[in-house]
């Protein structure tokens, strides 16, 4: 029996996060949230004051920062240079700079190979944006989670204090652009994903709908 790897990639209000634990903990294995990883070296810029608008700045410091993340679906964290900034990096300030720093390909080399040595021989799920295209191409299960713009924007002011859905359509579309048109890795659905669009679903029928594929392929 080869180690199971679910890849779990798509846009930010998918409902990536909250189905990736749910997956992983009714199978009883690890989870990885790279996205944690991205925002963890993006709240270190911020700390450190590398402008993070500049692509060869953020690339000189890509490897400065020392981060350890969690893969226990019931307890996710993340520190960075031994401190836990689990929700440091939730803040706006992180989310409105982790597209830009994302971009810069030294992070991506970097994260890219931290994510794979995680994921090791695999009993993990892993959600982010490039894991069934780049991370870990043989993954047994892709899912791509999709969501319309109307939904995801709600989700995440439900999420958020200190919003409203109209900011949030307009924080999410920019940022969708700039996640899925940047040069490295940009966010693409793998040929071989299978597409769940989760617009009219509740958690617990898309964490049904994903086990039921994992069962299929395994
Ligand atoms: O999933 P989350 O919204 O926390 O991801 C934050 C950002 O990190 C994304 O908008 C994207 O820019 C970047 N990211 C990425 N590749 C991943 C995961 C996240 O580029 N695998």
């Amino acid at each position: 029996v080869t180690a199971l790897v679910v890849a779990m990639d798509g846009p930010s209000g998918s409902g990536k996060s909250s189905a990736s634990r749910g997956v992983a903990r009714a199978l009883g294995l690890r989870y990885l949230d790279t996205g944690a990883m991205y925002r963890a070296i993006t709240w270190w810029m911020l700390e450190h004051g590398v402008d993070v608008g500049d692509p060869q700045a953020v690339a000189a410091r890509a490897d400065a920062a020392r981060l350890a993340i969690t893969t226990d679906p019931e307890a996710p964290g993340v520190t960075v240079d031994g401190r836990d900034v689990s929700a440091e990096i939730r803040t706006q300030e992180v989310t409105s700079a982790v597209s830009a720093v994302s971009a810069v390909p030294q992070v991506r080399a970097r994260l890219v190979a931290e994510q794979r040595a995680i994921i090791g021989d695999g009993d993990i799920v892993v959600e982010g944006r490039d894991i069934g295209s780049v991370v870990a191409p043989g993954a047994a299960v892709k899912v791509y989670l999709t969501a319309s713009p109307e939904a995801r924007a709600r989700r995440r002011t439900a999420e958020l204090t200190g919003t409203t859905l109209e900011a949030q359509r307009v924080a999410m579309a920019r940022r969708d652009t700039l996640d899925s048109t940047r040069k490295a890795d940009p966010l693409v659905m793998a040929a071989d994903a299978i597409e769940l669009d989760t617009t009219e679903l509740n958690l617990e029928e898309v964490i049904a709908e994903v086990l039921r594929l994992v069962k299929e392929r395994t």
